[in-house]
């Protein structure tokens, strides 16, 4: 979501004749893209405005901007600092541009958030949002030929220890029209693989014309598209409704990548229920019988949280479990952080000591390592169909090597990560890699 947010923000800025600087050092304006889920991702934009805040002395003139989740949660109280002369928020991005200009030009700082996000009736903000994303359809592309297009902004759920309904407000579909009209300007420049996004994008439902739209409505669309080769969508919550039609969707429909990011948070039903997910381990993994009876080879991703207020060593050994059942793909595992303003926060004591969360975190990826090494092993010898993003940012040992060829990175359908090497003109476009070696997150092969 926040990689999208900056996208379009950087395509908006380039249209107003702005362009990217090299560094900092270089810059006129500087514009921090937060994240506010966890404690520890607002320390580091804190400490970056210390970084700023050097470089602004002998550059008295820069703008300095926050922008996203941390820039609504904390409004005014950021614009105090010295460093700072823009605080916007999600929903006000389709105003960047003026807000920068206007900052460069009068001096004077800005502070542009919702009031009271609650409250305010979702329809106004997100046609504002609607026609600044519809517009900044070819915005820039990060990977080479893949693009985020938006399904859903915002979340209705409530999990107790979650700050985005906060920040990013009511949950809103958008329409599947302007979805699929974005989509196809975007496959005509050259996109194979779309990923559709949402904080719960598996509960996307628009009404139309006397018609209502699911997730699974949304990705026969979307295959209908020429150019178009690969879907994803991500995130989706443990939940029932859509369920089968949108695995179904999967298993028909070829172009629908089989893979599943489902976060279970916790495999104890007591830290569940305190959790305000709806869903028991139990039925968190009938769910996961289900995908795999309808799409066999799908790839299943999850996310944990440990160390939640009142997390025992049983509740913990509850949540080992369930990821010892489920053989996911691969997890994310994070230390629980108290958000301000969750219910968790103000009902609950975060009582479980760092020194606990951080044994319990690696305990976890542990677990997960081995099923991942396990899983990894199945594609030895085998040839996979990868979209290739790039070079590799990490050199890995390839006893294989082209000479003469860069180690380049692509993932499969499934989303595994594959490193080979090849011309370095194949970013963007499919390959085919026979995989020789592997590691629990990583296969390593040769280009056919
Ligand atoms: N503390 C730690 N992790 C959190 N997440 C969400 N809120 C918190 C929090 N307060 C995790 C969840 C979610 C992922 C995006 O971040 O696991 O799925
Ligand atoms: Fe946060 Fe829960 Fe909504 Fe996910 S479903 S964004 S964890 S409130």
């Amino acid at each position: 979501m926040n990689k999208l947010d900056t996208a379009l923000v950087t395509s908006s800025l380039k249209e107003a004749g702005f362009s990217l600087a090299e560094s900092e050092k270089e810059a006129d304006v500087v514009l921090i893209n937060t994240c506010s889920v966890r404690q520890h991702a607002e320390q580091r934009v804190l400490s970056h405005l210390g970084h700023l805040k050097h470089i602004k002395k002998s550059k008295p003139n820069m703008v300095v901007g926050v922008i996203g989740c941390m820039a609504q949660r904390l409004g005014a109280e950021l614009l105090g600092d010295e460093t700072i002369d823009i605080v916007c928020g999600p929903a006000q991005i389709p105003q960047i541009t003026e807000l920068v200009t206007k900052a460069l030009q009068e001096k004077k700082k800005a502070l542009a958030v919702t009031e009271k996000i609650r409250q305010k009736a979702p329809g106004e903000q997100s046609k504002a949002l609607e026609e600044f994303e519809s517009f900044f359809d070819s915005y820039d592309k990060q990977i080479p030929g893949q693009a985020f297009v938006r399904a859903m902004r915002g979340c209705n759920n409530f999990c107790t220890y979650c700050v985005v309904p906060y920040v990013r407000g009511p949950e809103v579909s958008r329409p599947p029209a302007a979805i699929i009209e974005q989509i196809k300007r975007l496959a005509g420049e050259g996109v194979k693989l779309v990923t559709l996004l949402g904080q719960m994008v598996n509960a996307y439902k628009y009404n139309s014309n006397g018609k209502s739209y699911c997730l699974a409505d949304l990705l026969n669309m979307v295959s209908e598209i020429e150019g178009i080769e690969w879907i994803r969508f991500v995130t989706s919550y443990p939940a029932e409704e859509f369920y089968n039609q949108i695995l179904k969707a999967m298993a028909d429909l070829p172009k629908v990548c089989n893979y599943l990011h489902m976060p279970a948070q916790s495999g104890s039903d007591k830290i569940l229920k305190a959790m305000n997910r709806n869903y028991t381990a139990s039925q968190y993994l009938e769910l996961l019988d289900k995908a795999r009876a309808i799409v066999p080879d799908i790839a299943i991703a999850g996310d944990f949280m440990v160390g939640f207020p009142g997390e025992t060593e049983e509740d913990f050994q509850g949540t080992v479990r369930l990821v010892e059942k489920a053989r996911y793909k691969n997890c994310f595992v994070f230390k629980y952080s108290p958000r301000p303003g969750t219910m968790a926060d103000k009902r609950l004591q975060d009582d479980i000591p760092q020194e606990i969360k951080r044994r319990r975190n690696i305990e976890l990826l542990s677990v997960q390592e081995k099923i991942s090494d396990e899983l990894s092993k199945q594609f030895l010898g085998k040839t996979v169909k990868v979209l290739v993003e790039g070079l590799s940012k990490k050199p890995h040992l390839n006893s294989f090597e082209k000479k003469g060829y860069p180690q380049l990175v692509g993932r499969t359908a499934e989303n595994w990560i594959v490193v080979f090497n090849g011309p370095m003109d194949l970013a963007g476009e499919f390959a085919k890699v026979k995989i020789t070696r592997t590691s629990p997150l990583t296969l390593f092969g040769e280009m056919i």
